[in-house]
């Protein structure tokens, strides 16, 4: 057993590596007032930006959109104040606007009328469907922002969940392949980042394969790894329009949110199949599952701050209860200080122009 130290090498510089070095004087009882002052380093403005342990940059921020059919048009998600579903053109043009905020990277999610709804789900790999329409526009005129595309059969199915179903169940093993032909229409557009967000057991591996046997080995995969059974996907359900069709609920595929070691446990098995990047899911309300991923497998770990999360936030602000742009910045700064390294936001145009304005 090593030799327990003297008091006085108690100086509240342990966590230094090597030796903390000796006080010139005996501390008696170290780090009180009114020797130390934690507010002097706060005294200043300077000083504040010199001692900032975390930063948030535009570089750290996705933007999730939504798309609809049509041209030339966008219309409002009523319970998401400030976020509209776009046509394809709309959405090219506020695509570019991120891309020159120093945006990383969108993330396209589809409005699917009912009668594009089945319980096949078909139109998940139809090639031409809004999603790999999308893709492709974007990439041919803004080819140097990523494009992130979710892989789940939820917008595409007459019963809104993300696999297949039968009778009360979600079947698994069915689902994987059809989320293999999803991923490699998405693929075959020009998506740069795979997303599966459908919570089968096995998918990332199958997905992987898949694309990689079709020569998309440079495809990523950014899995939803641990993903919640959350109330605060609410207004998202809304926006691409599955909420009215969901019979029952996810329960039986997404995480049950009183757990965390299952969450350490999802994240293993996704990098294990082939997951390049992995994303907590909601996530204000989930930081310490970042805080555990992110030290624990030490990987390209990200957050999504979900519809909910904003919708609560931009109601609040609407009556002037908070304000906008401190919660906003407040809100993705926590994610980075927890381990994110970067987060899914509907603010992310708005936080990178705030950020630019500094
Ligand atoms: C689809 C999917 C959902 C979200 C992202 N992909 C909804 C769900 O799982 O029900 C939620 C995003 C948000 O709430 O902002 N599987």
């Amino acid at each position: 057993m090593a030799k327990p130290k003297s008091t006085r090498e108690f100086s509240g510089l342990e966590s230094y590596s090597g030796e903390a070095p000796a006080p010139a004087k005996p501390v008696t009882a170290p780090g009180v007032y009114p020797t130390v002052r934690p507010r002097r380093n706060r005294g200043d403005a300077w000083s504040r930006r010199m001692v900032a342990e975390t930063a948030l940059r535009a570089e750290d921020l996705i933007w999730p959109l939504f798309l609809e059919e049509g041209e030339g048009h966008s219309k409002a998600v009523s319970s998401m104040p400030g976020v509209e579903r776009m046509s394809v053109d709309r959405a090219v043009e506020a695509v570019a606007q991120a891309r020159d905020l120093g945006i990383p990277a969108v993330a396209l999610f589809p409005h699917v009328p009912s009668e594009k709804k089945t319980t096949d789900c078909a139109e998940a790999w139809n090639p031409d469907n809004l999603i790999c329409r999308a893709v492709r526009e974007v990439k041919r005129q803004v080819p140097d922002i990523g494009v992130l595309c979710d892989v789940a059969l939820d917008p595409y199915n007459a019963l809104g969940h993300d696999g297949l179903v039968a009778g009360e169940c979600v079947l698994n093993d069915e689902s994987i392949q059809a989320l293999i032909r999803q991923a490699l229409v998405q693929a075959e557009a020009g998506c740069d980042i795979i997303g599966p967000s459908d919570m089968m057991d096995g998918r990332v591996g199958a997905i992987r394969e898949a694309l990689d046997a079709a020569g998309y080995q440079d495809v990523r995969i950014m899995s939803y790894a641990a993903k919640y059974a959350s109330g605060f996907y609410g207004p998202f359900r809304d926006a691409v329009g599955s909420g009215g069709f969901l019979i029952g609920d996810k329960k039986t595929y997404q995480m049950d949110p009183a757990n965390t070691d299952e969450a350490l446990r999802e994240v293993a098995l996704d990098l294990e199949e082939g997951a390049d990047m992995i994303m907590i899911k909601p996530g204000m309300p989930y930081l310490d599952i970042v805080r555990r991923v992110k030290e624990r497998f030490a990987v390209p770990t990200f957050a999504y701050q979900v519809s909910g999360e904003y919708a609560m936030i931009k109601a609040a602000v609407e009556r002037g209860w908070l304000d906008n742009d401190k919660v906003m910045i407040e809100s993705l700064l926590a994610f980075k200080r927890a381990g994110a390294d970067g987060v899914l936001t509907y603010m992310a145009v708005d936080a990178a122009k705030r950020l630019k304005e500094g």
